[in-house]
């Protein structure tokens, strides 16, 4: 079912790798709610193969791009422009990568220049994309952009490592470019703080299936699935939300505000 929400608006969409990514859930919700845009990830990701499926069921075209380039994502800005037909009114960012993480590396044993790649792909890059868009002019007044955070950002998850930091990196860079960008446009920039997921960027935090069960315990409402944040991004991205600026908002069933439940009180007994 359809409410057109989002119904002559035209957007930008990194980061869907494949059938479980956030980011292609996004895809095909704003599709359905009468979207167009163009669909963008690392031309590495693109030998998978999996995106072509998805540009064809939304009728999307597809631009490579590493976001950690700004001539890649110079290109990516005019070919959007020129495919849709001018500026955009929305831009998904979704996009985590932490080779630390992949490679089991302790928080107090990092390499360093890892560490200078996580920062880079999962929060420098956001800064890189709305600099590169706010130079080319490329998005409408009262246009939304969105990036997908964790809590990891707030509090310690010590198997999320070096990711943490790039997540509070990145909700800074909202909250800093958020100002400029609605003085000069009045464009909205805003970061979802998401309950853990099946993902393929989820999977690779140690640990993740325990920890998902731990958060499903622990979230009044449960875990908040891939679906449900594709269709907070759309609301995010109608007009229906257009005083939202400068805000992390966590998607979580009520994770983040949760001190304890009796569920979780019921594992540890009577001492
Ligand atoms: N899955 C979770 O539990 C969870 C929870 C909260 C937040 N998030 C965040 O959601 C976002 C999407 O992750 P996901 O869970 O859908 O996993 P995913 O693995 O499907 O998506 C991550 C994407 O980042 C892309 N990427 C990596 N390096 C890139 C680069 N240099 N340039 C362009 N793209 C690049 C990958 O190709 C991939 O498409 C990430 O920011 C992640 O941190 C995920």
């Amino acid at each position: 079912m359809s409410n057109n929400l989002l119904k002559g608006k035209k957007g930008i969409i990194f980061g869907a790798l494949n059938d479980q990514s956030i980011a292609w859930k996004v895809a095909e919700l704003a599709h359905a709610e009468g979207a167009e845009f163009v669909l963008t990830n690392a031309p590495v990701a693109m030998r998978m193969g999996a995106i072509n499926e998805l540009a064809e069921k939304t009728g999307s075209k597809i631009i490579p791009a590493d976001a950690t380039s700004n001539e890649d994502l110079e290109k990516l800005i005019d070919g959007s422009m020129e495919i849709l037909g001018g500026k955009v009114d929305f831009i998904l960012h979704s996009i985590g990568m932490s080779p630390n993480v992949r490679k089991g590396k302790h928080y107090t044993g990092l390499n360093h220049k890892w560490y200078n790649q996580t920062l880079d792909v999962s929060a420098i890059s956001f800064h890189k994309v709305l600099q590169t868009a706010m130079e080319k002019d490329a998005i409408n007044d009262w246009g939304s952009v969105l990036a997908l955070t964790y809590i990891a950002a707030q509090r310690i998850f010590p198997d999320y490592g070096d990711m943490a930091d790039a997540k509070s990196l990145l909700e800074s860079i909202s909250r800093s470019f958020g100002y400029h960008y609605g003085i000069k446009r009045k464009v909205r920039i805003n970061t979802i703080s998401q309950s853990p997921t099946v993902t393929t960027a989820g999977s690779g935090v140690k640990g993740f299936n325990e920890f998902i069960n731990y958060a499903e315990q622990m979230s009044p409402l449960g875990n908040a699935s891939a679906e449900a944040c594709a269709a907070y991004c759309v609301s995010l991205f109608s007009d229906f939300t257009r005083y939202v600026t400068m805000q992390n908002l966590f998607h979580d069933g009520g994770f983040s505000a949760t001190g304890v439940t009796q569920q979780v009180i019921e594992k540890f007994g009577d001492n």
